[in-house]
């Protein structure tokens, strides 16, 4: 064994009995050029320690891609005149979810772009009917930067939890990638007020994206740890060519994977999803992802006719699919990877530290 591997290894157990390193032996875990077999190895065994070989489903309901935002990124920009844009009707997104519920599924996600048409009384009318019609599933929002008090509104009216990735921790990077009226601390107000209302909060960061070095990706694990939010959802930044990051390269799979492993050995217990993302940029990403320490997936249920305009990046994947395809490919991938896909709501298992 070469002084290199031999020096990662340690780092791998070290990260694994403390869940945590220094940034120095971070960034040597990061940059390594070693192969990342036992980093995978040690993630998926605390994964099957935590969670056994359940992968929990969220069923995802893209139900606008209008957005009032800009990110440099993000294909759905409003900034992107190509869109065709779409809102599908309270009763299409009704039958989302019914669905959902008879594909097994006991979580819905209802995401969107920020769009104004979805005033708080529309997302609250959603959001009770849900809550009345499926008592038993846990509801997720992802609908972008809202006041405390809208917050507070949709959790009245029964939602759970809340998807936000915060993108990137560091101030300079979040302003590079992001229109001139968002800031980095706006967002960090929204992932705090999520969880001091008492909601599931997921955050999260794009590996590869434009710009990006080792330290600020540091600085989104240092953010981590101090948010502990219950779910993190990573994936590679994949250009879109209408954006005005569309001649950046994309993120890789090794990469995405590196930190998928990392997150598992530093947040024993979180939710982590192996994203569409992943599985845009490799064929069997999130096969891959599961083995790396990803515990999540999020079949989607947004009607066939309008998935091929919520393309936040270029080549997605699962747009020709419907719900009941969606689901099979999935099982099959999940089953195929030696893991199992449980219909539960698939709530994070707090361990006593
Ligand atoms: N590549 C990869 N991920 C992207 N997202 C947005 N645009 C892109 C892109 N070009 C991610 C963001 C957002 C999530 C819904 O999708 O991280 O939070
Ligand atoms: Fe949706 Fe494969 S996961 S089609």
């Amino acid at each position: 064994m070469n002084r290199h591997s031999a020096e990662k290894k340690e780092l791998v157990s070290k990260l694994n009995e403390r869940h945590d390193l220094s940034d120095s032996e971070l960034k040597t875990l990061i940059e390594s050029a070693e192969p990342d077999t036992e980093l995978f190895q040690a993630a998926d065994a605390l994964r099957k320690k935590v969670y056994g070989e359940d992968v929990y489903t969220r069923g995802l309901v893209e139900f606008t891609n209008y957005c009032k935002n800009n990110c440099l990124y993000c294909g759905i920009r409003r900034g992107n005149p190509q869109v065709e844009r779409y809102r599908l009707t309270e009763e299409q997104i009704h039958q989302c979810c019914e669905a959902g519920y008879r594909l097994g599924y006991r979580t819905f996600v209802l995401q969107g772009g920020e769009d104004p048409y979805y005033t708080d009384e529309r997302i609250c009318a959603l959001v009770s009917w849900i809550r009345k019609q499926y008592p038993d599933c846990a509801i997720t929002l992802s609908i972008g930067e809202k006041t405390r008090e809208s917050y507070q509104k949709y959790f009245d009216a029964g939602a759970d939890r809340y998807l936000l990735r915060h993108e990137t921790a560091d101030e300079e990077l979040y302003r590079m990638w992001h229109p001139e009226e968002m800031s980095l601390s706006n967002r960090k107000r929204c992932l705090f007020d999520l969880k001091d209302i008492g909601y599931q909060v997921g955050a999260g960061f794009m590996v590869g994206a434009p710009y990006q070095t080792t330290e600020h990706l540091i600085t989104d694990l240092r953010f981590l740890q101090e948010l502990d939010p219950d779910m993190i959802g990573i994936g590679p930044f994949i250009h879109q060519k209408d954006t005005p990051f569309g001649h950046f390269e994309s993120g890789t799979l090794e990469m995405t994977l590196r930190f998928l492993a990392i997150l598992r050995l530093m947040f024993p217990d979180a939710l982590i999803p192996a994203t569409t993302a992943l599985g845009t940029i490799d064929p069997q990403g999130r096969e891959k992802g599961f083995r790396a320490g990803a515990n999540v997936v999020m079949p989607n249920l947004t009607p066939v006719s309008a998935r091929e305009n919520y393309l936040l990046y270029d080549e997605k994947i699962c747009t020709g699919e419907d719900a009941f395809l969606c689901k099979g490919c999935l099982e099959g991938r999940v089953y195929g990877a030696g893991y199992r896909m449980v219909s539960d709501r698939g709530d994070r298992i707090h361990m006593t530290p």
